[in-house]
């Protein structure tokens, strides 16, 4: 499934559902700001009536009256500036919770529907970009919010106000100086727009680099084996050449547009003043008015100035929210369908119909396979590498969805029953488990999060792993590093299987490590699972002959389908079966993954 075009409005619709939480804090910035920005248009003004005031007179002629008038001037500049002042205060202290506690509901959202998602778009997804794409939608959120409250606001209300009060001094100087700025705001708003396909082109190197370095650090362990480090230094030296190349044409693309800017503000400064001198021979401005039409000018530059940038950091904004909000707006592929019921289990018999399956369009992994598991008895499953055993499990878990027939528990077609039932009532225990950086005690808890931590070390006593745990130095509250590194292949699996034990679960798949074990672990790992399937369904992947012969029933599979059933002896019995030869091979040990 792709993952679908995100519109601005959309997107909009995504960053408002979160705002609008805190909507009455958001409209007192809102408010506060407006206010503070009237401050700019009222002190030009004001400064204007003071030098008019004081160009009047000589000064040695100054009467009384006009001193307590010019003293009222600047009490009211002041104040005004004091009254700005004030309501900055006011908008920044509600922003700095309003932004954070914002930021922190999308990132929120966001996890919880990456954690919706199904298997196959984790594959298709490096981790890294996807920790990013997590922050980044709380950063477009902060540039955007930003950008439109502090940046854009100020401008219109500068433009207008300014508009307003030049117009009823002399409405040419108003058109020139409302002109000049319209022309600016166009240019950077054309520009901008058009530069955004090299924005997006930006942000997609970013991530494409991110996921690159991710996924290096993720193999670490191959680079070192493999003496990789030369080869890795070509690859980055290639993604961060893309990256840099990128880098380089979106800033330079920048500096054209602040370089025509900058041109633009020096013809309208010198229009500005030609005309103003020309209304001031004529006897329409005063003195007054050139502070006044400067005051103006200076602030509407210092406003569009950055305006290039405000209207950049939109856009991107715009384009990293998109990137981002598709992990929100994207249809998990695996959800319930409508009405779906929980699975209620009586026996916890499990029937494949016919099923069908690939990972990818064109691609047949299971063909027609159809079993029966019946219910409390244990089955292995043994075929070569690739016959699709692993499969089989991801299919009962519904991890991924079938192309076509069946798979029913007690009756109950897998596909029609809530995810969270189906899942709950079965255990697994991977081939190679991954854990949490969390404690030891943590991730064995992970299986029935109720349990007390007395039920834990009964668990783990159960799967074989409380006398390795005690032997640490921390013991249960060891941290077992990232993915369970700091632990042995069999001791991770051993923690899985006491976890598999909390969870009690009716159902049991387990796909047995296939990396040969040292004969201590082997029969550790053994010991644990028979405390384990005791009165379940059990499913196990089989590579080890000491498995496959305690169980009920062998299932071979070969190219995705059931070629034989029976017990060990059954199959041994018949000369030219799969069984038999997979068996010859090697007696002691199956081989498949
Ligand atoms: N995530 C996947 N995407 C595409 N193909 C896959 C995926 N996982 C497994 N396969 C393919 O499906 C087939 C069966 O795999 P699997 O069930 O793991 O085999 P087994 O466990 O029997 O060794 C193999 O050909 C494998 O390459
Ligand atoms: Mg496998």
């Amino acid at each position: 499934m792709e993952e679908p075009q995100v519109s601005t409005r959309q997107l909009l619709g995504v960053l408002w559902t979160h705002a609008k939480k805190r909507k009455g804090m958001m409209f007192l910035i809102i408010f506060f700001v407006i206010f503070a920005q009237l401050g700019d248009i009222v002190h030009p003004y004001i400064y204007k009536l003071f030098i008019d005031g004081i160009s009047k007179n000589h000064f040695s002629l100054v009467p009384e009256t006009l001193i307590h008038q010019l003293f009222i001037y600047i009490l009211a500049l002041v104040g005004i500036s004091f009254f700005s002042w004030i309501c900055w205060r006011f908008s920044a202290v509600l922003a700095s919770y309003f932004v954070p506690l914002t930021i922190t509901e999308l990132c929120r959202s966001m996890a919880l529907a990456l954690f919706a998602h199904s298997v196959r778009f984790y594959q298709n997804n490096f981790s890294g970009s996807l920790v990013k794409r997590i922050f980044r939608i709380g950063d477009a959120f902060d540039d955007l919010f930003g950008a439109l409250v502090w940046n854009i606001s100020g401008l219109v209300i500068a433009l207008l106000g300014s508009f307003i009060v030049l117009y009823l001094r002399e409405p040419m100087i108003a058109l020139v100086l409302f002109v000049g700025t319209l022309i600016m705001v166009f240019l950077h708003f054309f520009y901008s727009r058009w530069k955004m396909k090299y924005d997006i082109l930006m942000a997609e190197a970013d991530s494409k680099s991110a996921g690159e370095f991710s996924d290096m650090i993720t193999n670490f362990e191959n680079i070192k084996l493999f003496t990789g480090v030369q080869h890795e230094k070509g690859r980055l030296k290639k993604v961060q050449g893309a990256w840099s190349a990128m880098a380089i044409k979106t800033w330079q693309l920048s500096e054209i547009a602040d370089a025509a800017q900058a041109g633009i503000v020096i013809i309208v400064e010198f229009v500005l003043l030609y005309t103003a001198l020309h209304y001031w021979r004529i006897g329409v401005l005063t003195v007054g008015d050139f502070a006044l039409i400067q005051g103006y000018f200076m602030t509407i530059i210092s406003k569009t100035w950055s305006l290039g940038r405000v209207i950049r950091n939109i856009y991107r904004a715009i384009a990293n929210g998109k990137e981002s909000a598709g992990i929100l707006l994207m249809m998990p592929e695996i959800r319930d369908v409508k009405g779906a019921k929980p699975l209620k289990i009586s026996q916890a018999q499990i029937v494949f119909e016919k099923v069908r399956f690939g990972y990818q369009k064109g691609q047949t992994v299971l063909k027609k396979y159809s079993m029966t598991f019946k219910a409390g008895k244990r089955y292995a499953l043994v075929g070569p590498s690739g016959s699709g055993k692993s499969t089989i499990g991801k299919v009962l878990l519904r991890l991924f969805d079938l192309q076509s027939g069946h798979i029913l528990i007690d009756g109950q077609d897998i596909k029609k029953v809530t995810l969270e039932s189906l899942r709950s009532s079965i255990s697994v225990v991977p081939q190679d488990p991954v854990l949490f950086h969390r404690t030891l005690m943590e991730n064995i808890r992970y299986g029935n999060r109720d349990t007390t931590d007395e039920e834990v070390i009964e668990a783990a006593k159960k799967a074989r792993c409380h006398e390795f745990i005690e032997n640490l130095s921390d013991g249960y509250e060891t941290y077992v590093g990232e993915r369970g590194i700091k632990l042995s292949g069999g001791e991770r699996q051993r923690v899985a299987i006491a976890r598999a034990i909390l969870k009690n679960a009716p159902i049991l798949v387990l796909d047995e490590a296939t990396s040969s074990l040292d004969s201590e672990s082997e029969s550790l790992i053994q010991e644990a699972l028979g405390e384990l399937m005791k009165g379940k369904t059990t499913i196990v992947i089989a590579h080890r002959l000491s498995t496959i012969m305690k169980m009920d029933q062998i299932v071979v599979m070969e190219q995705g389908k059931v070629v034989d059933v029976g017990s060990h002896k059954q199959l041994l019995r018949k000369k030219k079966s799969l069984y038999r030869k997979l068996w010859e091979i090697q007696a002691g040990g199956f081989i498949g993954g």
